[in-house]
């Protein structure tokens, strides 16, 4: 089974955004996915209601995951995305997202008040390595990108440069995306992409 937890420092940085559509074009791959929404805010639990998805969606902003989920996940699902709320804001329940997954995807947008915040996130993921608790793979995924602008390449390389990974499709900023809250996800565009990648990522986990 392929566990994923995004997350980020941060509020706003497309975790919620992300969850939602990388679960629908995983699903698409043909994976039976679970969300879990780990965020106390529930904004993927009331999308997925009121959206009316497919994917089998579930609330637990709990900060023992790690021990939980193992015993609620069906059998009949192979792919568990957790959407978790912000790191600043609730460490313990992120904490144990990250122990609980095998991948963690920090999405953010290719902006300095983004960028200068990533240190939050790897000691975070630090810590749970010294107890062997770390996602074995992370990677970053920029979200909101502007077609064109150097930002995408300056912050791609920063992140690089710092010795972490960045995955290779970008999700650029669209107003279908920013609207899409409440509604069916259907047009997956790049996320489409972000599910080939993660897939390919798979079978070094
Ligand atoms: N690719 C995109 N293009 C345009 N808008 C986007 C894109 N991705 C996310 N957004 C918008 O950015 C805002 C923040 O996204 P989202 O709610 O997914 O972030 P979050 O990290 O889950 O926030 P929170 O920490 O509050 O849960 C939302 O208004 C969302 O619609
Ligand atoms: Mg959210």
């Amino acid at each position: 089974m392929l566990k994923i937890a995004i997350t980020n420092l941060k509020g706003g940085s497309a975790k919620t955004t992300s969850t939602a559509y990388l679960a629908h074009a995983l699903g698409l791959q043909g994976r039976h996915v679970l969300v879990v929404d780990a965020d106390p805010q529930g904004s993927a639990l009331r999308w997925s209601e009121v959206g009316e998805w497919q994917t089998p969606t579930i609330g637990l902003p709990v900060k023992d995951l790690h021990t939980r989920l193992p015993g609620i996940v069906p059998d009949s699902i192979d792919v568990v995305i957790i959407d978790t709320p912000p790191l600043a804001e609730q460490a313990g329940v992120v904490r144990s997202a990250l122990r609980y997954a095998d991948l963690a995807i920090v999405s953010m947008a290719p902006t300095m008040l983004e960028f200068e915040r990533l240190p939050d996130v790897w000691q975070a993921i630090d810590e749970l390595e010294e107890i062997d608790q770390a996602p074995r793979v992370t990677r970053v995924l920029l979200t909101r990108t502007v077609a064109n602008a150097r930002s995408t390449a300056l912050f791609r390389s920063a992140i690089e440069g710092g010795g972490h990974q960045v995955l290779a499709t970008v999700v650029p900023r669209r107003e279908s995306i920013a609207q899409a809250f409440g509604a069916q996800v259907t047009e997956l565009g790049a996320y489409e992409g972000v599910a080939l990648e993660v897939l390919g990522l798979e079978v070094t986990l």
